[in-house]
């Protein structure tokens, strides 16, 4: 009962994203009506609404093979060439992390994409010559937390680009009560939607936090899960009503405390904290901009009025200069 074990397999079972579902399937069919490869697809969005997922669920449909690997696991033009060799006809390359693939190897993928070939060079200097090798036609689809981070020639060389959103309460709560039933733990539908209400909108979150507070409700409780014992359990694991952890609440109090509340630069805030700048943008902040609680400024980031009513600082901007 692993991670893996909660995860979909087929688009029917997939739930939310709407939008990139319909789109999806309809593309699916298309290719598999000429049987022809699915053209490269692009995924982006915060980590854990379900990219990994979702490419898994798109090679199952294909009913083509799958192989996985990320941008910093393909150090050389020769790990990427090794995987591409290895493909079957059709088949899906998913490249978690793509915009971290070093420069050299994002190079070979051009020509690997829009001509399914294989520029290798043999030898140095005058004597080099170049050898074309032909590819397997087959899908890439990359996956990443900002398109804005993609070079403009990667990006433009996928055939589907689609943002993956924030799940609702609602949404989660169908995640959760389907998990819980391949956990075979019972769950009231205030349990559950105490779950969701704290798992700031993304599937992976809700799935840890379902696990924990099962095992809360296991050792304090019958094991069925309830309003009263996911509460209890949220609370220990320092997750508030909103599903703001502690590190989301330091980025707040740090920016108020050491930074009047902003504007101030995603570096100062990092360095403040220690924390990697990556880390706050991939991971902490696009929560905090959906929920309305920071702005992005052109003079930095801002803590809005919303973040201060919760954590119950009182907010006096008056004095601020005017800008
Ligand atoms: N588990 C993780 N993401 C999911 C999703 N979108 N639908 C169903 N189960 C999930």
């Amino acid at each position: 009962e692993n991670e893996f074990s909660l995860r979909p397999r087929r688009l029917s079972e997939y739930i939310g994203q709407h939008k990139v579902k319909e789109t999806i399937s309809i593309f699916i069919e298309a290719a598999k009506k000429r049987n022809e490869a699915l053209d490269h697809v692009l995924l982006f969005g915060p980590p854990g609404l379900g990219k990994t997922t979702l490419a898994t669920i798109i090679a199952n449909e294909l009913e083509v093979n799958i192989k996985i690997t990320s941008g910093p696991a393909l150090e050389r033009p020769g790990d990427l060439a090794a995987i591409l060799t290895n493909l079957g006809e059709k088949d899906v390359l998913f490249i978690d992390e793509i915009h971290r693939l070093p420069r050299i190897v994002e190079e070979v993928l051009y020509s690997a994409m829009e001509d399914f070939a294989l520029d290798i060079m043999l030898g140095k200097g005058p004597g080099a010559r170049s050898l074309r090798l032909s590819l397997p036609k087959f899908t890439l689809i990359g996956a990443t937390t900002r398109a804005g981070l993609l070079t403009s020639p990667l990006r433009d060389r996928f055939g589907m680009v689609h943002r993956l959103e924030f799940y609702s309460v609602e949404e989660l709560m169908l995640i959760i009560n389907r998990s819980a039933a391949l956990l075979k733990t019972e769950i009231t539908p205030e349990g559950s939607f105490e779950i969701a209400k704290r798992s700031r909108g993304t599937p992976r979150i809700a799935n840890r936090l379902l696990k924990r507070v099962r095992d809360y409700a296991e050792v304090r409780g019958s094991g069925v899960i309830d309003l009263d014992n996911a509460k209890a359990a949220l609370d220990l694991l320092e997750i508030d009503e909103l599903g703001l952890d502690p590190t989301d609440r330091l980025i707040l109090k740090t920016m108020i405390e050491k930074y009047q509340g902003g504007p101030v630069g995603i570096e100062a805030i990092a360095a403040s904290i220690s924390e990697e700048v990556d880390t706050i943008e991939d991971v902490y902040e696009p929560f905090l901009l959906q929920i309305g609680f920071i702005k992005r400024t052109p003079r930095g980031r801002v803590v809005t009025k919303l973040a201060y009513d919760h954590l119950g600082i009182s907010y006096n901007k008056n004095e601020a200069e005017p800008s």
